[in-house]
């Protein structure tokens, strides 16, 4: 039984494009691209291209306003992005401030400045999943260094005003630096850096069909960052450690796929018409669902449905067992018995399950059908 992957929010199967082009940079151009060497060259060719391509899709090409550094991935983008900031502004004021929903990366980030002597204070979101700008101003303080607040939530797929939000702190204290995780946005919805008004800019290469460890960190130019660790050098010395040239290359290339001509409007229709039959589905087969977030300003390719009265872990190995792969919320987030922090902050009810279905580029509409009637059944069997 081959399965109906519905997890692209986690990971994404790398594109047969995107491994075409890992295997030529590592057979043909595996130099150094710090080497003075033509192999160091051409190595050096494949991170350009990749940088003006990245550049390109998040709306400021050839790099105008700022620039990328090439990281680990989407963990090490936001703590470059929110220790970086923090530990080159704490003359400015030890305060830091989060939304309830960040990703880990980002709320950990946080919480490992406090033994430096740093005050932490996250601002709730509103039960739809979205963060309010009040809320925010009442966060900021006169000593606040940094604010982070995500562009796509993982978990349930809100989308954040991050624009509204970046430009509302800078009235009130226009030395703050904003970070923002982008990880679930890129390829997803529309991004313009430039417009969005935040200092530092998080993406991962493994959500778009790239593979996994390569990520991008973009820099407002204005913006101050300390590195997280020392070596050679590389990137202005800002991220030391010999390029990951394949990885670049791959992330390059994903972004190619994702972006260009009308690809990313046409996914996006077709993801949402997904979302929309698996909650009819549901609905017509009298089975109690609800969207997590609601029905608002979400990001097309994640959907998490609240099952009234069933736990998420025992409807998650249901699925599985009948060949659905997809996550799990609720009561407890995925692998360990926590509360889901974002479950939490939007009031969802402990004791509706929580399942997070999430589309690639390879998710069909025969895949959604087939699932729907799997996920009916695997319901009513509880
Ligand atoms: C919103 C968000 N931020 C950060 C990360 C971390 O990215 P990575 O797995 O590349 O370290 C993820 C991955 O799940 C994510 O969804």
């Amino acid at each position: 039984m081959t399965s109906i992957y519905l997890d692209n929010a986690a990971t994404t199967r790398v594109a047969i494009e995107v491994a075409a082009v890992v295997e030529e940079c590592m057979r043909a151009d595996y130099g150094n691209p710090s080497s003075a060497h033509h192999m160091g060259i051409a190595a050096e060719k494949w991170i350009k291209q990749a940088s003006d391509r990245v550049l390109a899709a998040i709306g400021d090409p050839g790099g105008q306003a700022g620039h990328l550094l090439w990281t680990s991935g989407g963990s090490e983008s936001d703590a470059l992005g929110v220790l970086g900031a923090a530990r080159a502004l704490k003359k400015r004021g030890k305060h830091i401030v989060y939304s309830a929903i960040e990703h880990p990366a980002v709320r950990e980030s946080a919480h490992l400045l406090e033994r430096d002597g740093w005050r932490v204070g996250a601002f709730s979101v509103s039960s739809a999943g979205v963060t309010e700008v009040e809320r925010v101003l009442d966060a900021v303080a006169e000593d606040t260094a940094v604010v982070a607040l995500m562009l796509v939530n993982n978990e349930i797929g809100t989308i954040q005003p991050v624009a509204e939000i970046a430009r509302a702190v800078k009235e009130r204290r226009p030395c703050i630096h904003i970070h923002c995780d982008a990880v679930q946005a890129l390829g997803k919805i529309d991004i313009d850096v430039r417009a969005l008004g935040a200092d530092s800019v998080a993406f991962a290469g493994h959500k778009l069909h790239a593979p996994k460890g390569v990520g991008a960190l973009w820099l407002r130019r204005d913006a101050r960052i300390v590195p997280l660790w020392t070596g050679g050098g590389q990137q202005d010395g800002l991220r030391s450690g010999t390029y990951n040239v394949p990885g670049i290359a791959a992330m390059g290339e994903a972004v190619r796929l994702a972006c260009e001509g009308d690809g990313l409007a046409e996914r996006r229709a077709r993801w949402m018409e997904f979302a929309e039959l698996l909650v009819s589905a549901a609905h017509q087969s009298g089975v109690s669902v609800a969207i997590n977030g609601g029905d608002g300003h979400r990001a097309p390719h994640i959907v998490s449905l609240a099952f009234a009265g069933i736990p998420a872990e025992p409807l998650l190995h249901v699925l599985e067992s009948r060949g659905v792969l997809v996550s799990a919320g609720s009561a407890c987030s995925e692998r360990s018995r926590k509360p889901s922090p974002v479950l939490t902050a939007i009031g969802a009810s402990r004791d509706d399950g929580t399942i997070r279905f999430s589309f690639g580029r390879d998710t069909t509409r025969q895949d959604i059908e087939r699932a729907a009637e799997i996920l009916i059944d695997a319901v009513k069997d509880f």
